[in-house]
């Protein structure tokens, strides 16, 4: 009994932290990538924030990667889109390569108008033409278009209709002047043809029913029915000449195209589909230079019919490696919803915050990190991340790491002054009054300073409003305000500005009165605006 006491005493045992554990990891397998490989020239390479064992400086480059495609995947608020938005700015700087976002949720938007780039709305008067070739011929352009439709709908279980769709857009293809294996068709003046649209294909299967020839009506009229769902009249977005200029779009700096005005689902895939085949085709044309660096940035945020479907361009592109001159970028709050093909073929998987076991299930199996790793994700807070690397040679150590936060740009945030505090009843209640008016965080801080604020005040303001997740009541405001001295002229300007009506900021200013002087609601002050 006293031996092994004593045993114990020597011994010493204590919790041990997981960290400390991953720490004495080192002797057995480095736990991280040796520096070397960490630290890229900061000309070529895209800084993302330092690792946690070694504290090493991790700058992102693909040169050794099997490919530059991406996948990023963590719950929602894990930081996903905060780090993709840091990664294109840093990719315009480091290699002036430009960036597609094609916007599910038309999340980016703002954010896009901020930093100088490019927004188009699609749904809202504008087109995109299924039937454009950018530069294919039509025959592989049909081939995809009819790829296309049987992700996103059901023509792949029913051949016949498939066949019968296929036909009419070749003789669309066909009364349209082309030649179905042909590239870059002119007219006999030297212009470009015109391509069809959906509508004609319609017209040709209408016109092959009215005929009455063809042996299973039924099948044509569910065909019909098929294509029908993008030309009508309102929807048709798909099946007019295009009015977007893809190919400008692709040198443009910073574009995201927005696909939130679209009807549904199925539009919106159809649509990043689309323009995923256009860029392909392009980036295949001109072939894979890597000394070039990446070209073109391209980022599916939340695409998951496109991630998923082992048929879809986005699968196809990142198993086909790095043909093409550009970087796909997939990212997706449910790993499940992007396809392990994708995980299991990207050169790089950046995983944020997780929190189902089954996804880790499903990650660990494609890319084989240690279950310390795995421990860590689940635990991980904002923007702090694990990364996993597939190198283009085989390496003799770890290939994935953790960053212990990615170190971003500073992202667009709202402050909002709330007025619901001095609206009546019926104010409240009314819908379309607003209840709270915003402005860009660095503007409103800018703003401060401009309203005679020092930097020390500026920031016990801000750190007030982000303490209220990023929301101040207006009269407390405003008391805040004239307490460093601001005028009530100067205050009246800026909640001008804002876009707060007079009467109501005569309400704030006369319940700031009531506030500071302790008066009831009753013993109305009187104020007046200059
Ligand atoms: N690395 C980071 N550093 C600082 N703030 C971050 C970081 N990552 C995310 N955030 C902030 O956390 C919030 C959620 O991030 P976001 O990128 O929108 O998450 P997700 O796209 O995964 O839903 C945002 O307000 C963002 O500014
Ligand atoms: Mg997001």
């Amino acid at each position: 009994m006293s031996l092994s006491g004593e045993l114990m005493g020597d011994l010493k045992i204590h919790d041990v932290q997981n960290t400390d554990i991953g720490r004495r990891a080192i002797i057995v397998s480095p736990p991280e990538p040796p520096a070397e490989y960490l630290m890229g020239d900061p000309k070529d390479s895209i800084y993302l924030g330092r690792t946690t064992v070694f504290n090493v400086p991790f700058y992102w480059n693909f040169r050794r990667l099997t490919n530059p495609h991406i996948a990023i995947t963590g719950i929602t608020g894990s930081g996903k889109s905060y780090l993709i938005k840091t990664f294109l700015l840093r990719a315009a700087l480091v290699w002036n390569a430009n960036a597609i976002i094609i916007d599910w949720a038309g999340e980016y938007k703002a954010w896009v108008k901020q930093v100088n780039g490019i927004v188009v709305a699609l749904g809202r008067g504008s087109f995109l033409n299924l039937l454009d070739l950018g530069g294919m011929k039509p025959s592989d352009r049909i081939k995809q278009v009819i790829r296309s439709l049987e992700i996103l709908t059901d023509i792949g279980q029913y051949p016949e209709q498939r066949r019968l769709i296929e036909e009419a857009i070749e003789k669309a293809y066909l009364n349209a002047g082309f030649k179905l294996s042909e590239k870059d068709q002119k007219d006999a003046l030297g212009n470009p043809l015109r391509p069809p649209t959906l509508k004609d294909v319609q017209k040709n299967l209408q016109e092959m029913l009215e005929a009455g020839t063809y042996e299973f009506p039924a099948e044509l009229q569910n065909a019909i029915y098929k294509i029908k769902k993008f030309t009508l009249e309102g929807d048709d977005y798909f099946a007019e000449q295009s009015t977007i200029d893809l190919d400008k779009l692709l040198t443009s700096g910073l574009v995201a195209i927005d696909l939130s005005g679209l009807p549904d689902e199925t539009f919106r895939a159809l649509a990043a589909l689309t323009i995923l085949q256009f860029i392909k085709e392009k980036m295949r044309m001109e072939g894979w230079k890597p000394e070039k660096g990446i070209k073109l940035l391209v980022v599916l945020d939340e695409a998951w019919k496109i991630s998923k479907d082992e048929n879809s361009d986005a699968v196809m592109i990142v198993r086909e490696g790095r043909k093409y001159q550009f970087a796909l970028i997939v990212a997706s709050q449910t790993p499940t919803d992007i396809s392990e093909v994708i995980f299991s073929n990207v050169g790089t998987v950046i995983m944020l915050r997780l929190k189902f076991e089954k996804y880790l299930d499903y990650l660990q199996n494609s890319l084989r990190f240690s279950n310390y790793i795995r421990q860590q994700i689940l635990g991980f807070g904002v923007g702090q991340a694990a990364i996993s690397m597939a190198y283009e040679q085989t390496t003799p150590f770890s290939e994935t790491f953790i960053l212990k936060r990615i170190d971003g740009e500073e992202p667009i945030v709202d402050y909002f002054i709330d007025i619901l505090s001095v609206l009546t009843e019926a104010q409240r209640r009314d819908e379309t009054m607003p209840k709270s008016f915003s402005m860009e965080r660095t503007a409103f801080k800018k703003r401060l300073r401009e309203m005679g604020l020092n930097d020390q005040r500026v920031e016990e303001l801000s750190t007030l409003i982000e303490k209220k997740a990023k929301h101040i009541d207006a009269i407390e405001f405003v008391i805040e305000l004239e307490r460093s001295g601001v005028s009530r002229k100067t205050i009246t300007m800026f909640f001008r500005e804002l876009g707060i009506d007079d009467s109501t900021i005569i309400n704030i200013f006369t319940r700031a009165d009531q506030k500071k002087t302790g008066a009831g609601e009753r013993e109305l002050t009187q104020v007046t605006l200059e």
